[in-house]
């Protein structure tokens, strides 16, 4: 696996990959991998001939006050990993070498990124999509792969590159969990082991609303039931639980007639941990 420090290296790396027409697909993460990312590098593996992974921990996504300077790193073993994966390059920036030179321009996709985690997370996503617009200008990828877990970012994502006619595909992959049903996430770390098994009541609660959904329920009897099944959990503090059309975000009301996301946001102590299902109506 090649290691890659500066942009002009990844560049002429892919560069050299491209001249032989080969298929390039990247895997961008803040690093402290799982077997969550590993999935997205599996898939672009499967379907690429060279793929790229990137690790940044973007400053531009962190608020004031949240979990930049104890968002966990372990260059070491995320390269090994990596190597495991037959991942071709490694894109590991630092943040002089992505933004040294950067003025004040940015990327927003205004409708998107104020509303459910981008209003309990002033700038998160503009930070996201001025950083992935960022890395794909500097990989060139044919594709990208991104979890369905941080399914915002990934509709996001996805409208950003349609709008801007951005020449590269998105695929979603999706969530990777535990055994027992939660998430995998880099900040699972650092849950007490109270907590640890309080946060099952994410993926329990959303496995409950899939069932509910069957019947074509009304929408607050759902968020009923997942806000009951996250109560049992005592050390939750619920920030968001959200219902929305599974496409385009918006808010929905009255019967569940179409496929529907529910968005969570569950803070554990000071870990906030996030969780997402898609469902729909038997018909
Ligand atoms: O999902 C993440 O790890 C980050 O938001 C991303 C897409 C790598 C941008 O920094």
């Amino acid at each position: 696996m090649k290691i890659c420090r500066t942009k002009a290296d990844v560049r002429e790396t892919v560069r050299e990959w491209k001249r032989d027409d080969a298929h390039v697909g990247v895997v961008t993460t803040m690093g402290y991998l799982h077997e969550g990312h590993l999935g997205l590098v599996r898939l672009a593996r499967e379907k690429a001939d060279r793929v790229v992974a990137t690790i940044f921990v973007n400053p531009t996504q962190f608020g004031p006050g949240e979990d930049l300077d104890t968002y966990p790193r372990d260059e070491e073993h995320d390269l090994e990993l990596l190597e495991a994966e037959g991942v071709d390059a490694l894109f590991l920036p630092s943040v002089e070498e992505m933004y040294g030179a950067a003025g004040d321009t940015h990327v927003e996709v205004p409708g998107l990124s104020g509303v459910l985690q981008g209003a309990l997370r002033p700038g998160h996503f503009r930070g996201v999509s001025t950083v992935v617009t960022k890395l794909f200008h500097i990989v060139t990828p044919d594709f990208a792969v991104f979890g369905e877990k941080d399914y915002q970012q990934l509709t996001l994502i996805r409208q950003m590159v349609r709008d801007l006619d951005m020449p590269l595909e998105i695929i979603g992959h999706p969530t990777v969990r535990e055994a027992d049903g939660l998430a995998m996430s880099s900040r699972n770390v650092r849950l007490t082991a109270e907590h640890r098994q309080e946060a099952v009541a994410l993926s329990r609660s959303l496995a409950r609303a899939e069932e509910l959904a069957r019947s074509s329920p009304q929408i607050a009897d759902l968020e009923v039931a997942v806000r009951a099944e996250l109560a049992s959990a005592p050390s939750s503090e619920i920030k968001s639980a959200d219902i929305r059309d599974a496409e385009t975000l918006e808010e929905l009301s009255g019967t569940l007639d179409r496929p529907a996301v529910i968005l969570l946001a569950v803070l554990f102590g000071d870990v906030l941990l996030i969780d997402q299902r898609v469902v729909a109506p038997a018909s």
